[in-house]
């Protein structure tokens, strides 16, 4: 008994005498104390030597002495939680935690920059819907039904038309925007047309099913076909600098006569030749031309009276030139790598 007690006494002095520093010493001291086949459980399996009416009062010194290690044990615990979090608030050497920024995809970048070197000309921003009836997109546009040049525009159709129903498509360009506001407005007119457009193509590096473009429209009486010229040459000048080159060359579209497609110098090789411009020195990026009487007609507008010029561009062949991006599919795969090189444009 008096043994028992020497022994008790020596391993309170050791508790009290224990320095904790890490988690790992905490488990270690849990593990020699309080463990299952610690020493406190360890002294009082000694209680059934002790003598009967002995039980009582070594019975409430093993307790104290259960008290005591638990207590020290807790003490330890809550020490240690302490520093660890004080350490870990006022450690300034630690890295930050980096805030991932999105990044603006290349085509939204091109398409804005588009957008407000026309607006800073005069023209306003129209849009509208991407699921359009055959008369906006085509009838309107002076593409009667069996008109060869649809075929121009592979279409995907929602709906086959009837007699009394029209057929309803995708946009196969933004002109069916300028259609809708030709109908609802009235001379002068200035407005572009940036939005996806569909054709059903197959999709390969140089051709997708969608892409984007960017329209315009000016009507006003007196507009001349210098009056387009100039705008576009301002347009791609402001795009790709002083120094870029334009030609002009005579071309056919239903909506438009004379009609032309623009081509610049190109902008990968400057002209020297290269894969992008087929060796020649230019690349074509839009379609142009005066709009045609009979789309002015269809909506009301005298085309005695009132002239206007029309474009459309593809902001794929834009974002192409300046980024010198070569596969169209790269635009629609959502690869990060390719996303994240556009953050600082
Ligand atoms: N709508 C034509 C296209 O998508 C482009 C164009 C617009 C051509 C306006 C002339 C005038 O190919």
């Amino acid at each position: 008994m008096e043994q028992l007690l020497q022994q008790i006494e020596s391993i309170k002095a050791e508790i009290t005498a224990a320095v904790i520093t890490s988690q790992d010493e905490l488990e270690q001291f849990r593990i020699k104390y309080l463990g299952t086949k610690g020493l406190v459980k360890q002294i009082m399996g000694e209680m059934k030597n002790v003598p009967n009416e002995q039980k009582k009062e070594f019975g409430q010194i093993l307790n104290a002495f259960k008290i005591h290690a638990e207590t020290a044990f807790e003490g330890f615990q809550a020490a240690l939680g302490d520093t660890e979090t004080t350490d870990h608030s006022i450690d300034f050497s630690m890295p930050g935690d980096p805030t991932t920024v999105g990044t603006r995809h290349p085509l939204n970048l091109v398409r804005n920059q588009m957008v407000s070197i026309f607006k800073r000309l005069g023209f306003a921003v129209a849009e509208g819907p991407e699921i359009e009836d055959d008369w906006h997109n085509f009838g309107a546009m002076n593409l009667p039904e069996d008109h060869p040049a649809r075929d121009m525009q592979d279409t995907f159709y929602v709906k086959e038309g009837s007699e009394n129903q029209s057929a309803w498509l995708l946009r196969t360009h933004t002109s069916s925007v300028q259609a809708r506001v030709m109908e609802t407005q009235k001379p002068p007119i200035r407005v572009i047309c940036p939005g996806r457009v569909y054709r059903n193509e197959t999709i390969s590096a140089r051709a997708h099913c969608f892409f984007h473009q960017v329209e315009g429209l000016y009507i006003d009486e007196n507009v001349s076909f210098a009056d387009l010229k100039q705008t576009l040459y301002f347009f791609v000048q402001e795009m790709f600098g002083k120094e870029v080159k334009v030609r002009f060359r005579p071309s056919y579209f239903p909506f438009t006569e004379p009609s032309a497609e623009m081509d610049i110098s190109c902008q990968i090789c400057s002209g020297k030749g290269c894969n992008i411009c087929k060796h020649t020195g230019w690349v074509e990026i839009l379609g142009s031309g005066m709009v045609h009487p009979k789309v002015l007609e269809n909506f009301g507008i005298d085309p005695e009276k009132y002239t206007g010029f029309a474009f459309g561009m593809g902001v794929e062949r834009i974002a192409q030139l300046k980024y010198q991006v070569n596969d169209l599919r790269l635009y629609s795969q959502n690869d990060l790598r390719f996303l994240q090189q556009f953050k600082s444009v």
